[in-house]
């Protein structure tokens, strides 16, 4: 651990999502509107909290009210200024982020990658509405604290229905069950039981080997660089593909079948694409696994993140072959 022990003050910042959601009827799971309830009102309705919290100070910040689905550039700036400015402050020990489930593996894998942060960046969300008759962010939301304070926890982690997941392998695999996330077949980082965390195996997301851009570049683009993904499928052609070229497109992710099979028009397209020095990477649409290199690969693989974490990855080394070195 590198932050110090004697640090005594958790940030919780507020973007929206279902966590902050309201429905009409407290049996309403999907008819609702997500982003309504302010982060102070979240903690408040946490009373559990006091005694997770353990003495330590509670501040809450609202930097975004969205749901995720709609996360853009501009909040993901505005993100990773507010958690640089907290983590370098030396009375804070963790940060806890309150987010919608749709995107927030992207938010995991963009604040990973940007911050690289040793304190912990704890990420948290809802299935359901906070008006449901059970609803699911309360509970969370105290996990995460607890895991966000626990001596062992460092780096971007999410935690959902009880499980702790770190931002390479967190993964949204179901669209309506409590349990949405899955960490894949090396599995979850931790479980929250009874208060404590039990810690399991955790991959090396800081030492994943790709060019990133830091904080300075990020806050410097007004845009990032336009990274589409592609998906093979039966009968897919290159027609997409040429057409992402001519409008100017800086990188494509080929999200391939299997070990990230192409189909022949596809990977011809892609080929071309790469020749007019588009960035190509190829990562694969199953949701498990990941595209095993063999000799010959004339496209490169996305080394084993998921096709919408290479897209940001990839968005990320552009921005940093774009300007000056960064040290983020
Ligand atoms: C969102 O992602 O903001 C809405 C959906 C959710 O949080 O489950």
């Amino acid at each position: 651990m590198k932050h110090a022990v004697d640090a005594k003050t958790l940030v919780v910042l507020g973007t929206g999502g279902t966590i902050a959601g309201q429905a009409d009827a407290q049996t309403d799971h999907v008819g609702y509107s997500a982003a309504q309830i302010g982060v102070d009102q979240l903690v408040e309705s946490v009373p559990p909290l006091a005694d997770a919290l353990d003495g330590c100070r509670l501040v809450t910040e609202q930097v975004a009210q969205i749901d995720s689905k709609d996360m853009s550039w501009l909040v993901w700036q505005q993100l990773a200024q507010r958690c640089a400015f907290w983590l370098t402050d030396p009375a804070v020990q963790s940060l806890v982020i309150t987010h919608g489930t749709d995107t927030l593996e992207e938010t995991a894998w963009f604040l990973q990658s940007v911050l690289q942060p040793a304190k912990p960046v704890v990420l948290t969300c809802a299935m359901r509405p906070a008006t449901a008759l059970v609803p699911d962010g309360p509970q969370n939301l105290l996990d995460a604290v607890t895991v966000a304070l626990d001596q062992r926890a460092s780096g971007v982690l999410a935690v959902c229905a009880g499980v702790v997941h770190d931002a390479l392998r967190v993964q949204k695999i179901q669209s309506y069950r409590l349990d949405a996330f899955d960490s894949g077949p090396d599995g979850p980082c931790g479980h929250v039981e009874q208060g404590r965390v039990r810690w399991a195996g955790k991959s090396d997301s800081a030492g994943h080997g790709h060019v990133t851009a830091g904080l300075q570049a990020v806050a410097n683009a007004a845009e990032p660089p336009w990274v589409e993904i592609v998906i093979n499928h039966q009968g897919a052609d290159g027609r997409q593909v040429d057409a992402l070229v001519r409008a100017g497109v800086k990188g494509l992710v080929a999200a391939g079948t299997g070990n990230g099979s192409l189909h022949a028009d596809l990977e011809a397209a892609l080929l071309r694409a790469q020749e007019s020095g588009v960035r190509v990477v190829r990562a694969s649409r199953c949701c498990q696994g990941r595209v095993l290199p063999t000799p010959g690969d004339t496209l490169p693989d996305s080394n084993g993140l998921s096709p919408v974490k290479a897209r940001i990855s990839l968005m990320l080394a552009l921005l940093a072959s774009d300007g000056p070195a960064d040290a983020g």
